[in-house]
C-alpha cells in the first residue's frame, strides 16, 4: 500500500533553511509535498520556487509583492494559489491539510504562524528559535493544548533531542539528566583581541566560519547572541535551569551539543556542520532519512578543541543568560533590542560592540512584567524597538 505524502508549509521557504528543507524533501518526493511557501517579499525567489515544486499556496508578507508573484504565475499558466499578509502566514500554517509546518522566519515575525501551527497541533519543526525566546511558556502551553509535536531544527537542540532519552518527568534530573553542554563555534571572532573588535565590519561578520546562514544569525553567531538565544531555546525545549546549560565552544563545529548524565556518561551527536541533518531527522522523525549530507571524515578532522565562552569579549550571552533569569518579558526585550541593532550593524549606523551595549541599555530601561498573554509580549517587543531605534539616534 502507498502511503500519502505529507502536506508540509514552510514559513521562510526563500531562506537558508527554507531551501535546506526544500533539497531534502525533493530527495524524497514519495514522502514530502509542499503545500506552502511563504516569504517576506522575495518575489523572483519564491517564484522559482513555486514553478519547481508547485504547492497548493505561495504567501508573501508584503501585498504589493504578492500582486506581482500572481501575474507572474498566471502567466506561466501555475495553478498555485497566492495570498498575502500575517492572517494568510497564519491560514498556511493551521490549514487542515497540513501535517507539518516548517517554522523558518527570521526573528519575531515568526512567532505568530508558529502559535497557529501550535493551537492547530500541527508537527512543528522549529528554525525560529525568537518564538521561544519572546513567549516561550506561551509556545509551549499552546504546543501542550493544541496537541502538536515540537521538533528542534537548531543543530543543538537537535543534537540535544537525539541523545536525549524521552523524558520521565518535567524535571531533568529526575530522567537522569545532569547538564546540557551546548556547543559553539566561537565565531570568526573567537580569538579576535578584545580591543579590534570595535572596529569589526559587516562584511568580515558576515562571514562564519563553518556555517552558511542567513545574515542575522551569521551576526548573532559573531556577537555570541545566536548561542544566548539558544540557551533561552534550551530552557523552554528541555526544562533546563540557566545553571544546568553550559556554553563549550568547540571551534570544529563537529560535536552539535552533548547531554551529561547524573552517572558521569556524556552523550554527543556528531556530524558535518550541514543544517540538512537535523532538518532530515525532523522531517523523517522517528525514521532516518537520506539527507545528502556528506561522510564525516574524522581523520580530516583531527582533533576536537573545547574552551570557555570569554564573555567579557562578548557580553551578548551573558545578557541572554541575565535575560533568562530575570524572566517574563525580559527575553522579548532582548530579543527585540537585538533585531534593531543587528540590522543597524549591518546598515553601518553603529559599530559591533554597540550591539551589546544597545541591549543592555534596552534591558536596563524596559519595565519587565510577566509574559501571561501574547499582546504583553508584543507590546515589550514593540516598546524595546522604539528605544533601540532611539539609542541608534542618539549614539
Ligand atoms: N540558517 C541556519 O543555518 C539556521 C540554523 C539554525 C536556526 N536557524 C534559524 O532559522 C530561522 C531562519 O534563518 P535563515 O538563516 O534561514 O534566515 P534567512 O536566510 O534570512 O531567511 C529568512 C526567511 O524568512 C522570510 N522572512 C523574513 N522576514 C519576514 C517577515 N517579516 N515575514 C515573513 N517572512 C519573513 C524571508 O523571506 P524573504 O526572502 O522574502 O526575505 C526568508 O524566507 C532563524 O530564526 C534562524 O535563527 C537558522
Amino acid at each position: 500500500m502507498m502511503n500519502t505524502p505529507q502536506n508540509i508549509t514552510i514559513l521562510g521557504a526563500t531562506g537558508t533553511i527554507g531551501r535546506q528543507t526544500l533539497d531534502v524533501m525533493a530527495r524524497h518526493p514519495e514522502k514530502f509535498r509542499a503545500f506552502a511557501l511563504t516569504a517576506n517579499s522575495s518575489v523572483g525567489e519564491l517564484l522559482a520556487l513555486c514553478l519547481q515544486f508547485d504547492p497548493q499556496y505561495a504567501v508573501l508578507l508584503d501585498a504589493d509583492a504578492a500582486q506581482i508573484l500572481e501575474q507572474k504565475l498566471s502567466a506561466a499558466g501555475s495553478a498555485t494559489q497566492v495570498l498575502h499578509g500575517i492572517s494568510s502566514l497564519e491560514f498556511v500554517s493551521a490549514h487542515p491539510a497540513v501535517d507539518t509546518v516548517m517554522a523558518a522566519i527570521v526573528g519575531a515575525a515568526g512567532l505568530k504562524p508558529a502559535i497557529a501551527a501550535a493551537q492547530a497541533g500541527k508537527r512543528i519543526l522549529l528554525a525560529n528559535k525568537e518564538t521561544l525566546v519572546m513567549s516561550g511558556s506561551l509556545f509551549m502551553l499552546a504546543v501542550e493544548q493544541g496537541g502538536a509535536t515540537l521538533l528542534p531544527i537548531d543543530s543543538e537542540h537537535n543534537a540535544i533531542f537525539q541523545v536525549m532519552p524521552p523524558v520521565k518527568s518535567r524535571n531533568l534530573h529526575e530522567s537522569g539528566i545532569k547538564r546540557i553542554l551546548l556547543t559553539a563555534s566561537g565565531g570568526p571572532f573567537r580569538d579576535t583581541d578584545a580591543d579590534a573588535l570595535s572596529l569589526v565590519t559587516p562584511q568580515q561578520a558576515l562571514k562564519h566560519p563553518n556555517w552558511v546562514m542567513g545574515p542575522k544569525i551569521t551576526i548573532d553567531s559573531a556577537t555570541l547572541m545566536n548561542k544566548g538565544l539558544e540557551v533561552i531555546e534550551a530552557h523552554w525545549l528541555f526544562n533546563a535551569t540557566p545553571d544546568q546549560i553550559e556554553v563549550v565552544v568547540h571551534p570544529q563545529s563537529v560535536i552539535h551539543s552533548m547531554v551529561e548524565y547524573i552517572d558521569g556518561s556524556v552523550l554527543a551527536q556528531m556530524g558535518n556542520p550541514d543544517m540538512r541533518t537535523p532538518i532530515a531527522y525532523a522531517l523523517g522523525y522517528p525514521d532516518r532519512l537520506e539527507s545528502g549530507v556528506n561522510t564525516l571524515d574524522l581523520f580530516k578532522i583531527g582533533h576536537f578543541d573545547f574552551q570557555k565562552p570569554d564573555t567579557g569579549k562578548f557580553p551578548c550571552l551573558r545578557l541572554a543568560f541575565e535575560a533568562l533569569r530575570a524572566g517574563g518579558t525580559a527575553p522579548a526585550v532582548l530579543n527585540a533590542a537585538n533585531e534593531v541593532a543587528v540590522a543597524a550593524f549591518l546598515k553601518q549606523e553603529i559599530g559591533f560592540m554597540d550591539i551589546a551595549r544597545m541591549i543592555e541599555s534596552a534591558l536596563s530601561d524596559a519595565r519587565i512584567v510577566q509574559a501571561d498573554t501574547l499582546d504583553i509580549v508584543i507590546d515589550a517587543d514593540m516598546h524595546a524597538r522604539e528605544a533601540a531605534v532611539q539609542w541608534v539616534m542618539k549614539h
